[in-house]
């Protein structure tokens, strides 16, 4: 591969700013107003497929938001590789929390990002991660070393559970036929610790609402008396796990894989610091499931959180009220073979069991998806590990991450095909949190990175 920094360094600045168009467009996929913003995107997406060289570009319309299609094919007899990516981002709230309006992007530089951070809602999750990937094929293509075909398959619903790109994908499994998915949209361990991700977990999302009286109450004249939604939430929610933080729904854990001892010693060898851990949160002690380690705990065992709870009066200053019902959205995290909708309908069966006379519980499923492993004994893995090795000067460590990208499980099972995820990112990049950022050096880390993994990707193939 010649002169990739060359090209990096003669076209710096407008590949910041053309990052920097892209994140200022506010492509929130789970808000409808922002329906106009997302569907640009999708035509920004699409002309910067068509200036970085696809021969094909297409607009693809779904039940849901369009995915974005290119393709450039040099020659059918080499491999293909198919990227993935999603143009849509988290909305943003709440904004009084953000030190830089979310889509004004801005530069600034910190301890941990001398040459630079891009604080924008979307700069790693996911459009800087999947802008690394158009600004890859452009030097590619411009210098005329794509050794293989490519295709991008961009999609705009990632964050509310894909399934626009659901309905798409097994509609054009030919269309879409590949040797192997690349995706940018996870993390990396640090700056000078290269990892690629080889696990995801899955997901299942309920909202519950518990149900008592048919009217708000006065709480002194009926407080004691009749059962309070709230409260009653609040217990249901606590019995969901026992003393040591395990999860109390009957055969939750019936199929989870359990690790081998060697196997977790090897995922033990992976540089954590716990202090680190701990200050980059402002937390005195870490908090979890009885027997494993924090990365054990957010990577290889599954959880469930509570992602909002709300009921009663929650404004300015008091009233003595008893809700008429109580709400919470709750999500799992799950492991390999446990399996979203079952656990769906576990977590269902025994919360409605939970429920005491006086109160009515429904659940109502969101979306969900199953978690992924890669193995690393293929050339797909082979070349990533290659790619890292030679831009970052280090053999990348293998990591399976918390996170969940669900349509991955329905691309092997679909396409056939294997997924590499070659993330760029950092922990401390704040994704979905206020003041999300993308440093500048792992921008062009990315861009320099994955047109060796085209490379060895096609070496491997022969
Ligand atoms: N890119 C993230 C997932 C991710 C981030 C995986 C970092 C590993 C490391 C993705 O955009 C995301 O946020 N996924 C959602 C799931 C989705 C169904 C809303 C998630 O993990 O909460
Ligand atoms: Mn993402
Ligand atoms: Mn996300």
């Amino acid at each position: 591969m010649n002169n990739i920094t060359t090209y990096l360094n003669d076209n710096k600045d407008r590949f910041l700013n053309e990052l920097i168009d892209l994140l200022k467009i506010p492509s929130i996929s789970a808000d409808s107003k922002y329906e106009d913003d997302v569907l640009k995107t999708a035509e920004m997406i699409k002309s910067s497929l068509e200036k970085a060289g696809c021969d094909l570009v297409e607009i693809c319309e779904t039940p849901g938001y369009p995915i974005v299609y290119g393709e450039k094919i040099i020659d059918p007899n080499l491999p293909t590789v198919l990227v993935y990516g999603h143009y849509d981002v988290q909305p943003p709230d709440p904004l009084d929390l953000w030190e830089s309006p979310p889509f004004e992007p801005v530069i600034k530089n910190t301890e941990l990002h001398p040459e630079g951070a891009i604080y924008a809602r979307g700069a790693c999750d996911d459009k800087g991660q999947l802008y690394m990937h158009v600004k890859a094929l452009e030097f590619m293509t411009e210098t005329g070393q794509l050794p293989c075909n490519v295709k991008f398959m961009i999609e705009g619903e990632e964050e509310v559970g894909s399934e626009g790109l659901a309905w798409y994908v097994p509609r054009n499994a030919e269309k879409l036929a590949n040797d192997v998915i690349l995706i940018s949209d996870t993390g990396m361990i640090a700056k000078d610790t290269p990892s690629i991700t080889t696990g995801l977990r899955g997901l299942s999302y309920v909202e519950v609402e518990v149900k008592g009286p048919n009217r708000d109450l006065h709480s002194g004249l009926y407080g004691g008396a009749v059962a309070n939604p709230i409260n009653i939430l609040a217990k249901m929610i606590a019995s969901l796990h026992d003393e040591n933080n395990h999860i109390t729904i009957p055969g939750f854990y019936d199929k989870v894989e359990d690790l081998s001892m060697s196997e977790r010693e090897e995922m033990a060898k992976a540089p954590f610091s716990l202090e680190d851990y701990k200050s980059a949160l402002d937390i005195e002690a870490v908090y979890g499931e009885k027997g494993y380690s924090t990365n054990e705990r957010n990577s290889i065992r599954p959880t469930l959180d509570v992602n909002g709870i709300w009921g009663g009066y929650t404004g300015e200053g008091a009233k003595t009220v008893i809700a008429s019902s109580a709400f919470a959205k709750i999500s799992m995290r799950l492991v390999p073979h446990q399996d979203w909708t079952e656990i769906t309908e576990l977590f269902q069966s025994h919360f409605e069991s939970l429920a005491p006379k006086g109160v009515t519980v429904k659940v109502t499923p969101h979306h969900g998806g199953q978690g992924y492993v890669t193995p690393i004994d293929n050339i797909g893995y082979q070349a990533a590990a290659k790619a890292y090795e030679k831009t970052f000067g280090k053999v990348p460590i293998p990591q399976r991450s918390g996170g969940s990208i669900p349509i991955v499980a329905l691309f092997e099972k679909e396409l056939k095909s294997k997924t590499i995820l070659m993330g760029f990112g950092l922990n401390s990049d704040a994704i979905h949190s206020p003041n999300e950022h993308f440093g500048i050096w792992n921008y062009f880390k990315g861009i320099e990175t994955i047109p060796w993994f085209y490379n060895y990707f096609t070496e491997l193939s022969r």
